[in-house]
């Protein structure tokens, strides 16, 4: 029963960030004013509280899921998991500092965050984008025992 609900919870979680990720692209974009950066930095708080839970999920898992921690510890896909898992965490520091500048910009509420930092952020979220799909592939090999 244990397993299943932290495997139940770890997948919401999973496609919940997912979600959160597409949101954040979506939202950094040309034009970039004052009413959706609010938006913005309620969502990259809810990114950070999904990656912290997902992190405390993953881990009870290896330890309480059925196949035991040795399963995984002596995978070598469970690393590269957890190597692109901690690599979109890197890449996600340059998005969030960023996103805390704009918001606390001058300006007032005629505020339009500039074009070249929003290219430069969209590199960044674009690049956590293709990490992140590398985890399901990780993680599909790792729980077959590749
Ligand atoms: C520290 C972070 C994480 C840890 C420790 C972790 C750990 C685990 C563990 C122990 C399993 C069980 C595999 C099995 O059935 O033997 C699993 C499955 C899975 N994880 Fe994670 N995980 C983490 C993050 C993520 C993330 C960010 C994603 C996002 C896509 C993800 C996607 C999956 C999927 C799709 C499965 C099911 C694989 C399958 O049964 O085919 N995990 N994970």
């Amino acid at each position: 029963m244990t397993d299943l609900i932290l495997t139940i919870i770890h997948h919401l979680l999973a496609f919940s960030l997912a979600g959160v990720l597409a949101a954040e692209v979506i939202l950094v974009r040309p034009g970039l004013g004052r009413r959706n950066l609010a938006l913005l930095g309620r969502i990259d708080t809810v990114y950070g509280g999904l990656a912290a839970l997902l992190v405390l999920i993953g881990a009870s898992r290896v330890y309480f899921g059925l196949k035991g921690w040795e399963f995984y510890i002596y995978n070598p896909t469970f690393w590269a998991k957890m190597v692109a898992f901690a690599a979109v965490g890197l890449l996600s520091i340059a998005p969030t500092i960023r996103i805390a500048r704009w918001r606390g910009a001058g300006g007032g509420e005629a505020y339009v965050v500039p074009d070249a930092e929003i290219a430069r952020v969209r590199n960044f979220l674009k690049a956590e984008i293709a990490v992140f799909a590398l985890i399901p592939i990780f993680a599909a090999a790792m729980a077959r025992g590749y």
